[in-house]
């Protein structure tokens, strides 16, 4: 059990699940990319402890882009609106992968999808180490989800609560007293 700005979270994944999780789904990317060279398109911050793992064991001929998206203050719920960085992207007529840390909600993606389409590329498909329930009914492209979870708050690995808990190697979920994502 730990404490981040003032909230408690509780062991929810441990480093071994997570080490796991992230060599199945290098193995079904290197298949499926086997004689590709894909853009490997971090979705910054959340994902860049995800991606550090996950290229290490792609084992493939790819590149890699950053890109920013903030969805999220600093509280548990998404703010409704999505800011992409940078501007523009070079991936015309290429194979992108998206990396991507929680899929939630589903808004980061969805604009995020129609910002790499704009940019033409040969292909896109999404990574994501996590997603939440609402993911289920999304229309993108989500071809690899290493775990679904419940729609609960998690840290570490990553991603934060306010910038705090990236740094951790498990993942933490926030201590509910009652039901929902948010504690009261
Ligand atoms: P969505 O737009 O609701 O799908 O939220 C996606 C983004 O919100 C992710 O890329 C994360 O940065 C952030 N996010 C969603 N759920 C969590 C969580 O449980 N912990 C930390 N960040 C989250």
């Amino acid at each position: 059990r730990i404490e981040l700005n003032g909230r408690a979270f509780r062991l929810f994944i441990q480093r071994e699940e997570i080490a796991h999780v992230v060599h199945h789904l290098a193995q079904r990317i290197r298949q499926d990319y086997a004689d590709k060279e894909p853009v490997c398109l971090i979705v910054l911050k959340g994902a860049f402890i995800f991606a550090a793992d996950l290229l290490r064991q792609l084992s493939l001929p790819c590149t890699v882009e950053m890109i920013r998206a903030r969805s999220y203050g600093a509280e548990m719920t998404s703010s409704g609106t999505v800011q992409i960085e940078p501007p523009v992207l070079n991936v015309r007529g290429k194979d992108v992968l998206l990396i991507e840390d929680i899929v939630d909600t589903g808004l980061t993606l969805r604009a995020l999808v129609r910002f790499v389409e704009e940019h033409q590329p040969a292909s896109l498909r999404i990574v994501t180490l996590l997603a939440k329930p609402p993911a289920r009914h999304l229309r993108v492209p989500l071809t690899y989800i290493g775990k679904e979870i419940p729609s609960v708050f998690v840290v570490g690995y990553g991603m934060d609560y306010a910038e705090s808990g990236r740094g951790l190697p498990d993942i933490y979920a926030v201590e509910t007293s009652v039901s929902g994502q948010s504690p009261p």
